[in-house]
This record gives structure tokens, C-alpha cells and sequence, in this order.
């Protein structure tokens, strides 16, 4: 347990590549913080410096009150669950769990206890004779979590833990991360590229992009009022509708105009935008999918239906609104078996002044809430793609081991021809476990 502090952390590579620049971030005890966002933005590359696997270029950590920018990793007491599992292929699950604590020579009984305390967490108190090679992935990602839980360590951190799995073990995943969180009392950073992974976690959610940190908040402070452009467009599925629109001041109050819609913005808009004093100008106007609905009305955006998915629970309508591909979703009730609309339909859209957010043509700012300059990077070019999933950088060079280490390797497979994957992916990871820097 402990809070964490990175105070204008930047990290540098080869004195070239900015990766990570004026992170600033208060973690308080036991808080679970997600930071998420593209790839190559920069998550990895915090997480690491945490750690103490990165060297920090600039700025500074501080665990649990002490400054650690030269601390090594096995001394920051933290416990980092890496992407690949990286569990030992020759091992039972049960030394898999046992290994950290029996080279910190703690006590068998000692050890004992424990890896059944977390194998009984972790629900894989069955599993604890089996090698890695006869576990799901899912299992597998549990004895890695477990090898972790058992060091106790104030900071868990781990990257992308689920995205080696199928989508419906990731859900799964995902409900026994919120259950253990709830059993182990420690600070967590979880990094994901995912926005519902991050949305479902986090206490707090950072969002990254291009190495700069966008924005800090809980899910409902990022999901509805979003820093910027880019931030709306990161969190929330389907992605947020914009709009070239107008913003109209008269006197106290706010209008948008987009297509022939003219909607009054709520008190609350309307105070934020009073008191950043925002004028009359053309803005980038953003409507979540849910937040349009569809009307007979006259002040209304025109469209044309373009095609219908149905969900099952809702409907996702595209059309064509503005010159522009815009999501409807429509909620179905239970009695409703069809709301797809036929293609080419023209229809009409409506949104509430609550809904609306304004953003700013030029820099994609919500108008809402001025921001520092320092913080701002530029407008996203295109809108964000949902991010695939990314390529996992190898670790570091390992400390010179008293094993014999083979000579830098081209990048051929370290591992035999005729593994299944399954195989392939613990055969990769092997080296980087046998060289686990947090407990060495
Ligand atoms: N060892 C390295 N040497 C040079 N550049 C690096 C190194 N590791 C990462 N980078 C660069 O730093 C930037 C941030 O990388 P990082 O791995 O932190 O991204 P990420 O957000 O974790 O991405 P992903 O979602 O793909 O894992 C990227 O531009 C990447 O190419
Ligand atoms: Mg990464």
C-alpha cells in the first residue's frame, strides 16, 4: 500500500525519441489508476520508469513518500504483471506462484500459506500441480497475477494483461480483476489500449496521446466532459458524432446551430461557457450516438439512413447527416423486434442542450473548460481508430546472469519448430521471466 507521486516525468530514448513528457500525477493510496490511449503514446514507457525498468530522463517518482528515480526495481516494492504472462513452462502453477518468495528465502511454511491464500483468491487452487502448457490463457493469466499478489507489494502494475485473450475471457478477466481489487488492498496502474477495459477499472483514467498526458479524471468526468476532441473521441463506443457547427451567444445565453437544428445549451454549459467568457464562433460540435434521437420536428439536422446494425438491445443507425457518416443509437424495448430503418430513408435528428459539447475549431478544446498551454497537444489529424492491439516491446537487456547467455540474437524464435502457439508464447517469455528484475 502506498501513493504515488510522478512530478514532470519525461523519458527521452536515445536522446531522440520523446516518449513520455510532463507527466504530473497524484495517486492516492490503494487508488486504481488506468492509463490508456494508443499505441505507442507513452503507457508502457510510464509504467516502466515506475518500475525502475526505464531510466527517467526527467522529473521524478516518489512510492509511498520516498523518492525512487535511482532505486532499482527489486527495491521499490512493486509487483508488475507483464502482457505475456511469462511464467516458467518446467514449473508446476504452485512454484510458479512459490518462486519470488522462495528466492527471497522466506520461511516454506510461510510460502506455503501464501500461494494457497492467492491460488484461493485467484479461484486456481485446483489447478496448483498443473504445468502453464495444461492452462487456458485465462488460467495462465491467473498464476501470473498470483505470482504477483503473493509478494504483497505496495504498487501493483500491469501492462495489457488481458490482450492476449478472446474477447469473452477478457470480460471475464476483467470482472476478477474488480473482484481482486476489492480483495487485495494495494495501489494499482493498470495500462490498456482498451477505453472499456479502462472505463470499467479505473477509479481514476488517464488518457495519453503522443506522449502528453490529455486528460485525468474518473470514467464520468472523462466520458462526459471530455478535455478535448480527442478525448471524446477516445472514450465511449460508438464514437462520439461531430459536427462542423455554429456557437451563438445572446446576451446570457448559448445556442448550437448545426444543419436546421438550433438547440439551447443547458444552465450548466451555459455557466461554464459565461464564465470562460466564450463569444459567438464556428466550433466542432460533439453528440454521443445515445444522445441523438431521432424526431418529427422541423429544428432538426437532416439525414439520410444509411445502414442499420441491429444489437439486439438497441439499434446503431448510420446516416448521413451534414455530409457525414454520424452513429444513432436507438434503444429497443422488449416487445420491439425490429428498429432498422430501410437505407436511404430521410430522417431527422434532435439532441438535448445538455448533450451538446463544444469544442474549439483551431485546437480542439471543450470551450467548457479552458485549458494550460503546456498540456496541449495538436487536434488529432484524423479521428482515433479503436487501437489494435499493439506489439509488446521486449524487456530490457537482462543484468549479466550467472547462466550462460546466449550472443545477441538476430530476431529468430527462441524456441524449437513444432510448438503450438500456445507453446511459443511461454517459450518466448521464459528468458524475460528467468531474468525477473523484481525479485533477483
Ligand atoms: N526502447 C526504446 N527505444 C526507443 N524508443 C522506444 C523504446 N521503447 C519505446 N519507444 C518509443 O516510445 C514511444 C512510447 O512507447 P510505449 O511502449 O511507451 O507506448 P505504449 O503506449 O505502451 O504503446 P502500446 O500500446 O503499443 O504498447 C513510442 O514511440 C515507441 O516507439
Ligand atoms: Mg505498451
Amino acid at each position: 500500500m502506498a501513493d504515488l507521486s510522478l512530478r514532470k516525468v519525461k523519458k527521452v530514448y536515445d536522446n531522440t525519441v520523446v516518449a513520455v513528457q510532463a507527466f504530473d500525477l497524484e495517486i492516492a493510496d490503494k487508488e486504481f489508476i488506468v492509463l490508456v490511449g494508443p499505441s505507442g503514446c507513452g503507457k508502457s514507457t510510464t509504467l516502466r520508469m515506475v518500475a525502475g525498468l526505464e531510466e527517467i530522463t526527467e522529473g521524478e517518482i516518489y512510492i509511498g513518500g520516498r523518492k525512487v528515480n535511482t532505486v532499482p526495481p527489486k527495491d521499490r516494492d512493486i509487483a508488475m504483471v507483464f502482457q505475456n504472462y511469462a511464467l516458467y513452462p518446467h514449473m508446476t502453477v504452485y512454484d510458479n506462484i512459490a518462486y519470488g518468495l522462495k528466492l527471497r528465502k522466506f520461511p516454506k511454511r510461510v510460502i506455503d500459506q501464501k500461494v494457497r491464500e492467492a491460488a484461493e483468491i485467484l479461484d486456481i487452487s485446483e489447478l496448483l500441480k498443473r504445468k502453464p502448457k495444461a492452462l487456458s490463457g485465462g488460467q495462465r493469466q491467473r498464476v501470473a497475477i498470483g505470482r504477483a499478489i503473493v509478494r504483497e507489494p505496495q504498487v501493483f502494475l500491469m501492462d495489457e494483461p488481458l490482450s492476449n485473450l478472446d474477447a469473452k475471457l477478457r470480460n471475464q478477466m476483467r470482472s476478477e480483476i474488480i473482484k481482486l481489487r476489492q480483495k487485495v488492498n494495494t495501489t494499482f496502474i493498470y495500462v490498456t489500449h482498451d477505453q472499456t477495459e479502462a472505463m470499467t477499472l479505473g477509479d481514476r483514467i488517464v488518457i495519453m496521446r503522443e506522449g502528453f498526458v490529455q486528460q485525468v479524471g474518473t470514467p464520468q468526468e472523462v466520458f462526459h466532459h471530455p478535455a478535448n476532441l480527442f478525448v471524446a473521441g477516445f472514450i465511449g463506443t460508438p464514437q462520439m458524432n461531430i459536427f462542423d457547427a455554429q456557437l451563438v451567444r445572446e446576451g446570457e445565453t448559448y445556442f448550437v446551430e448545426a444543419g436546421n437544428a438550433r438547440v439551447k445549451l443547458s444552465p450548466e454549459k451555459t455557466a461554464r461557457l459565461l464564465s470562460a467568457d466564450v463569444d459567438s464562433q464556428p466550433v466542432k460540435l460533439g453528440l454521443r450516438p445515445e444522445h441523438l434521437t431521432l424526431t418529427e420536428e422541423e429544428n432538426a439536422i437532416s439525414a439520410t439512413v444509411d445502414v442499420s446494425e441491429m444489437m439486439g438491445s438497441a439499434v446503431h443507425i448510420h446516416v448521413n447527416a451534414c455530409g457525414q457518416d454520424v452513429v444513432v443509437v436507438v434503444p429497443l424495448g422488449e416487445e420491439e423486434e425490429d428498429g432498422s430503418l430501410p437505407m436511404g430513408k430521410p430522417v431527422r435528428l434532435t439532441f438535448r442542450g445538455s448533450a451538446a459539447h463544444v469544442f474549439d475549431v483551431e485546437t480542439g478544446h471543450n470551450l467548457e473548460y479552458p485549458q494550460p498551454k503546456e498540456q496541449i497537444a495538436e487536434p488529432p489529424a484524423e479521428e482515433p481508430e479503436s487501437p489494435e492491439t499493439p506489439a509488446q516491446e521486449p524487456e530490457p537487456p537482462a543484468e549479466p546472469q550467472p547462466e550462460p547467455v546466449p550472443e545477441p540474437q538476430p530476431p529468430a524464435p527462441p524456441y524449437p519448430a513444432g510448438l503450438d502457439s500456445t507453446e511459443k508464447i511461454i517459450a518466448e517469455t521464459v528468458a524475460e521471466a528467468m531474468n525477473d528484475p523484481f525479485t533477483e
